[in-house]
């Protein structure tokens, strides 16, 4: 008799040692509590969430080495014990000799935007995320998408989907002149794009291309280990390479970096600007002590530099990177079983619903990806985020809607938090609600604020 093929799964890397309980609530708690919140699940209160897949920014739990770390604080004011162990660590896991810490993603991508960037510059990059276009456009920038086509099509199989197109990015070098680019800005995996790679190929044609136009490349390194994770799954010739190894060789071919420490530091707060650039440290240690404070604690305490350090080290673990995807992976096998619409192929940090797809009866002025989010939280508890026409605001010169290609809602695995009978439920919400979607109804904006709309802007009922 031949013998029946047995499955290998793998399990995380890690056991819980303390929990936190959470909400269970009912289905007219939630319709008057989403009513309250605009339709905006931003506005939530989360004691009101029961599955949080809002984000995966400083949501994360940390690990027991961490938390001990958080005890190792060392509070002074000028020289912290932590900043140092930080300091080396990103010398020794981005390989950038010089750093600024700042409290979050945004205030390094304030200062560097700040400290780059020219009046009337150009900026290219591989689509926009919402914060760092923002802060590109207030320091006088125009944003340009250099982004190859696939990554605006969530049914395109491309396994590196956050490519530069290399045609786009000559054509505005022409069209502007290298002197009007400060920088190219590349993130990777693309957060907007659906969690989408760039692969090492891409990079290096895109910095041979600026090399010769003397242009320089900053990298959001936000997620850069998941990047790191899927050239070594996809691209020829990284299989046997480390995360460490892959991450430091795409960190060589950039200028600098900033990261929201949050993300793949696995910290609850934090932010690193990093370059090998003396002048740019210079005037960027220079700055944070005017918006974040003095250069070695830039608006965190010393126990968020500590756990911040560690977190550099576990990043790292591939255990722990493989677990971390292989967990948004079973997520979208699961969701196929059903036929729900998501961006192929499955990302890095998350799932994200195609609502176009998804709600294909409401146009995009009717905001699909807000009502599905709002739809899914109404129906369980479980909370995500639109990222379609809110998120991507009105062009700041013609006050105009934007009208993306892409109307998603983004569903984000917080790291090491959730277990994959939390997903099972996510899961069987969405099918639900996916099977009931043509009694779903759009949504009218009544409030919008002028920057990043999304976190605060309100809604009702069409
Ligand atoms: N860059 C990327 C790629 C990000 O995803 C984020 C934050 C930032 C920069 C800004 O960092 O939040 O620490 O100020 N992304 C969060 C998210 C908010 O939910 O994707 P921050």
């Amino acid at each position: 008799m031949a013998k029946k093929v047995i499955k290998r799964s793998w399990a995380e890397p890690f056991k819980i040692k303390v929990v936190e309980p959470i909400k269970m609530t009912t289905r007219e708690h939630r319709e008057k509590e989403i009513k309250i919140a605009g339709y905006n699940t931003f506005l939530l209160k989360s004691e009101d969430v029961y599955i949080d897949l809002l984000t995966d920014s400083g949501t994360n739990a940390m690990s027991d080495r961490q938390w001990a770390g958080m005890m190792v604080g060392d509070e002074a004011y000028a020289g912290s014990r932590n900043f140092y162990h930080l300091w080396d660590n990103v010398k020794k896991y981005y390989g950038m000799p010089y750093f600024v810490p700042t409290h979050q993603g945004r205030a390094a991508e304030h200062i560097i935007s700040k400290i780059l960037i020219k009046d009337g510059d150009f900026v290219p990059g591989n689509m926009y995320f919402t914060t760092t276009r923002l802060h590109q456009e207030l320091a006088g920038a125009t944003f340009v998408d250099v982004i190859i086509d696939e990554a605006h099509n969530p049914k395109s199989e491309h396994p590196f989907k956050g490519n530069i197109d290399l045609e786009k990015l000559k054509n505005l070098i022409e069209k502007v002149g290298a002197k009007k680019i400060p920088y190219v800005s590349v993130a990777g995996p693309v957060n907007m794009a659906g969690g989408q790679p760039f692969s090492m190929e891409n990079l290096k044609e895109v910095h041979k291309l600026c090399s010769e136009h003397k242009i320089k490349l900053w990298f959001d390194a936000t997620r850069a280990t998941e990047n790191a994770y899927f050239i070594k799954e996809r691209e020829a010739g990284y299989k046997e390479k480390s995360i460490a190894e892959i991450l430091k060789e795409i960190c060589s071919y950039f200028e600098g970096i900033w990261v929201s420490a949050k993300k793949d530091l696995m910290v609850n707060i934090g932010g690193i600007l990093a370059t090998k650039n003396k002048k740019v440290f210079e005037k960027a240690r220079n700055m944070v002590v005017v918006y974040e404070g003095l250069h070695t604690y830039g608006g965190l305490a010393g126990r968020d530099m500590e756990a911040m350090a560690i977190g550099l080290e576990e990043m790292v673990e591939y255990d722990n990177i493989r677990a971390r995807i292989g967990q948004v992976e079973y997520f979208g096998k699961e969701l196929d079983k059903y036929g729900v619409p998501y961006v192929r192929p499955i990302g890095g940090h998350a799932i994200f619903l195609d609502a176009k797809r998804f709600l294909s009866h409401l146009t995009q002025d009717q905001f699909p990806a807000q009502t599905l989010a709002a739809e899914i939280y109404i129906d369980s508890g479980v909370r995500g985020m639109e990222r379609g026409i809110v998120s991507a605001g009105r062009d700041p010169k013609t006050g105009k809607e934007r009208y993306p290609k892409l109307e998603l809602v983004r569903l984000t695995f917080p790291r090491r938090v959730y277990t994959q009978a939390h997903i099972d439920v996510a899961v069987e919400s969405i099918a639900t609600v996916y099977q009931n979607r043509k009694n779903i109804t759009g949504l009218k904006m009544i409030y919008e604020p002028e920057y990043l709309r999304f976190f605060q802007g309100r809604f009702e009922k069409l």
